[in-house]
């Protein structure tokens, strides 16, 4: 059988935090059989929590063929790697530390016994390349970026390196656009990938505005919810996704091509050294 996407049945998921929970779920309700595997029993158990609450709501509100309990059959939570052996399909989404990530596919190699298997990345910055390399096979390491919250949005940037071949980018392509029912662009290997690289700069545009005291952070949101059709202005969707994670995002596309639109303004620092992450604290450019 030639390899196509709909043939990985068997998915590994490591991490369950924020982003792995979410495509442990989608996996899940796409019918697919799960291993999730994550670094403590502890973690295990806040990332059974979280898929929970979250495959409850769905069925609540209709969102679900069967019940939660049913997609739930299909995940197993574990805190052993190699519970991953078997797997046709891994995809990373520990935390964004290039250390970790680099032991991590050193230790998939050896461990994903298919050696058609795909090993995937979820991750924003870090090159798809250093974690390909470390590996025996890179020609099966991509980069597949979900976007937050995964049950919802729909994109899904697929990121080869230079040696990832252009089989495991097909295949990858089937598995998103078919079971998953994601809609899939290409991105090259490069800090930001499509979205982030266009949407950080404009986020921190409308930060430099409202620092230099050009106009205010309702004004500088309303402008582009009612003049240009946005679903939520720059500032506001900021403290959505956390001035934390905004900065570390501009710190690696600056990082990577040292251009001024990528610099985090003065402010952004500051707010987060204060603490002032936006939504998930309470207070950012707005009060929660
Ligand atoms: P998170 O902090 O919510 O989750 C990370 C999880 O990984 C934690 O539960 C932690 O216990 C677990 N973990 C850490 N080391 C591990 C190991 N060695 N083995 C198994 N589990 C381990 O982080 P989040 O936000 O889910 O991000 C995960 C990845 O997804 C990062 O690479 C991030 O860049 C990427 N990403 C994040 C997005 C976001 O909006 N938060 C969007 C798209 C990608």
């Amino acid at each position: 059988m030639t390899d196509t996407g709909a043939d990985l049945q068997r998915i590994g998921v490591v991490g369950c935090g924020l982003m792995g929970a979410g495509i442990t779920e989608v996996n899940a309700r796409a019918g697919l059989d799960v291993v999730v595997v994550e670094s403590s029993e502890g973690a295990a158990a806040a990332g059974r929590e979280r898929l929970e609450r979250s495959l409850q709501r769905a069925e609540d509100k209709g969102k679900l063929s069967e019940s939660a309990a049913d997609v739930l059959a299909r995940i197993s939570i574990v805190t052993d790697l190699d519970a991953l052996a078997d797997r046709q399909l891994v995809v990373e989404a520990i935390v964004e530390d290039e250390d970790a990530k680099v032991s991590l596919f050193k230790r998939l190699d050896t461990l994903v016994a298919d050696p058609q298997a795909i090993l995937a990345s979820n991750t924003s910055s870090i090159p798809i390349m250093k974690l390909g390399v470390v590996t025996s096979r890179p020609t099966q390491v991509m980069g597949i970026h979900f976007f937050n919250p995964v049950p919802v949005l729909r994109l899904v940037e697929l990121v080869p390196s230079l040696l990832t071949s252009p089989e495991t980018t097909e295949r990858a392509r089937s598995y998103v656009e078919g079971p998953l029912g994601k809609s899939a662009i290409d991105c090259q290997d490069r800090a930001g990938f499509v979205v982030n690289a266009l949407l950080i700069p404009f986020v921190l545009s409308a930060i430099r505005m409202f620092e230099s005291g050009f106009a205010s952070a309702e004004d500088i949101d309303r402008g582009l919810v009612l003049g240009a059709a946005h679903p939520q202005g720059p500032l506001a969707l900021a403290d959505l996704i956390g001035l934390d994670t905004v900065k570390a995002v501009a710190e690696s596309l600056y990082e990577e091509f040292k251009e001024p639109l990528y610099a985090a303004p003065p402010l952004l620092a500051r707010m987060v050294d204060a603490g002032l992450l936006g939504r998930k604290s309470g207070r950012g450019f707005y009060r929660y």
